[in-house]
């Protein structure tokens, strides 16, 4: 299975980070290809709403950014993973111009296409008590799951973190990300 993993955080090696490396690292060990790619230091335009891909004049979007070399690893993975850190109660902003990118993801008659059926895995880290942005999780299940059509396979919530290594102090959530990555199939 191929296995892609976003990060969303300008943390390279931070919260969110570390609980999609954990994932990664159970998906490995049971043989899955993993890449993982930080969303933040790539160069992602926000969506400009030239809506070229709703008139089938592209064949993913008009803009020459990095999300064009996205676009045909998304298309290939089995199992996409999204981690983000709670910025003002959301996805980060980064994340979410990512996200908008995926407009594409509806054809030109707003049949969704190339996504439905993967699976997906979400992450996210918040300074607060996990329980208080399930609002966050209860979007991303509501775009990735009701509306891309994907299969959800776990909600990783972590709260209570501040400095980027924060949840080491956390091992059971970080042993929870690697099984989940290791029982993959
Ligand atoms: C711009 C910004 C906005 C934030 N907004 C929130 C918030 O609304 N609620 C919260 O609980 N934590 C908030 N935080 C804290 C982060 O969610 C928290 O530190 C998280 O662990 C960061 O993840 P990272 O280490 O992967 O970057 C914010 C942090 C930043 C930098």
């Amino acid at each position: 299975m191929k296995v892609l993993a976003f990060v969303g955080s300008p943390r390279g090696n931070g919260n969110t980070a570390r609980m999609v490396d954990a994932v990664c690292k159970g998906a490995a060990a049971v043989g899955h290809d993993i890449e993982t790619i930080n969303v933040t230091r790539l160069n992602i335009h926000d969506c400009t709403a030239c809506c070229a891909c709703k008139v089938g004049k592209v064949e993913y979007c008009a803009l020459n950014d990095d999300m064009q070399k996205l676009y045909p690893k998304i298309i290939e993975a089995d199992c996409i993973v999204v981690g983000t850190p709670v910025y003002m109660g959301q996805m980060s902003g980064q994340l979410k111009n990512f996200f908008d990118r995926w407009y594409t993801f509806m054809d030109a008659s707003y049949k969704i296409r190339y996504i439905p059926g993967k699976k997906y895995i979400t992450v996210t880290a918040s300074g607060a008590p996990a329980e208080i942005f399930q609002s966050l999780t209860d979007y991303l299940n509501h775009w990735l799951g009701t509306f891309f059509k994907m299969a959800l396979i776990k909600n990783i919530v972590a709260g209570g973190l501040g400095p980027p290594d924060a949840i080491d102090d956390q091992p059971e959530i970080l042993a929870m990300a690697e099984q989940t990555g290791r029982a993959l199939r």
